[in-house]
């Protein structure tokens, strides 16, 4: 590795940032790992990672986050904006303030903390700014609506400021994780079991719910380690690409919603939604 660059990375508590803040931290990068969960993140302490707390939701707490990292290190190289999570559930039936939440939680905060750092960015004359988006962002998913949305968003978001960006020498990164085997799947299930239950919706959301729940729990999907070597180019590479792209069933389920018509995708994913994990588990995978 050429120089340590100082990096923020939020959602360090669990999953695909906790394993990105791990390998950074062993390439001699002086990496900052923020969440709610502070307990979570103690083991990363040994590696001589900065633990500090966040909560996306909350302006004074990004802001204090921020002016801890500039304060301390007189610098900030890289924003991996990774904090996020799925509420799954019909469109009919997410309750506006849960759809706001998602929002706040996976746009909104992400852009907050961009805007903050970008000021400090532009004085050193480079940085970096790296988006976890997802697949998500490109294929919409049977009931994940919202999640959607807010994915579908940060591809924009992200494609909007790496033009407004690039004439400070500040370069802008997506992510785009396919099925990885991290606690998303089984929040997400967990939200569409929730949502769903007595309504006109309970008994596909439930199958589906099932369904979600069951395929995280398989070995079918890839490790967060995979999305962490993706961070860790993004991070490292002199001139990255615009996005990465990583994790079963990425490359495959982007081109299929890319080559069919949109009916035949709605289909596809009515089919998926209509096969119960019950006639599946015998399967033992
Ligand atoms: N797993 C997948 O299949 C997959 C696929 C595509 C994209 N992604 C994306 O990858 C990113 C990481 O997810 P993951 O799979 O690693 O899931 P995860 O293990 O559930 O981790 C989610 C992280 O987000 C943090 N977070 C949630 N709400 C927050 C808030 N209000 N403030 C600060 N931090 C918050 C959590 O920390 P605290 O709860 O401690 O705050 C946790 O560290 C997400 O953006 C997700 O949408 C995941």
């Amino acid at each position: 590795m050429k120089e340590a660059k100082v990096i923020l990375i939020t959602g360090a508590s669990s999953g695909i940032g906790y394993d990105a803040a791990t390998k950074l931290a062993q390439q001699g990068h002086c990496v900052y790992a923020a969440a709610r969960r502070l307990e979570l993140m103690e083991p990363l302490k040994a590696l001589g990672v900065k633990v500090i707390r966040l909560d996306v939701t909350d302006e004074t707490s990004i802001q204090q986050c921020v002016e801890t990292i500039i304060q301390a290190e007189g610098r900030i190289d890289v924003l991996v904006n990774n904090a996020g999570y799925g509420f799954f559930g019909a469109i009919e039936i997410v309750p506006m303030e849960e759809a706001r939440r998602q929002l706040e939680v996976n746009l909104f905060g992400l852009a907050r903390l961009t805007q903050l750092v970008l000021p400090q960015m532009r004085k050193q004359g480079c940085g970096r700014i790296i988006n976890t988006s997802s697949i998500a962002g490109k294929m919409v998913i049977y009931m994940g609506g919202w999640y959607n949305v807010t994915k579908y968003a940060v591809e924009a978001f992200s494609d909007a400021l790496r033009m407004e960006a690039k004439p400070f020498g500040i370069d802008v990164v997506m992510i785009e994780p396919g099925s990885i085997k991290t606690n998303w799947g089984i929040i997400a299930a967990q939200h569409l079991k929730e949502s769903s239950g007595g309504t006109a919706y309970e008994e596909s959301g439930e199958r589906w719910a099932d369904n979600i729940d069951w395929f995280y729990k398989t070995n079918l999907l890839s490790k967060p380690t995979v999305i962490a070597k993706a961070i860790s180019r993004a991070v490292n590479r002199r001139h990255p690409k615009a996005r990465y792209r990583a994790g079963r069933f990425s490359h495959v389920g982007v081109a299929v919603h890319a080559l069919i018509p949109a009916r035949w995708w709605d289909a596809l994913m009515r089919k998926l939604g209509k096969i119960h994990v019950s006639n599946t588990k015998r399967l033992q995978l």
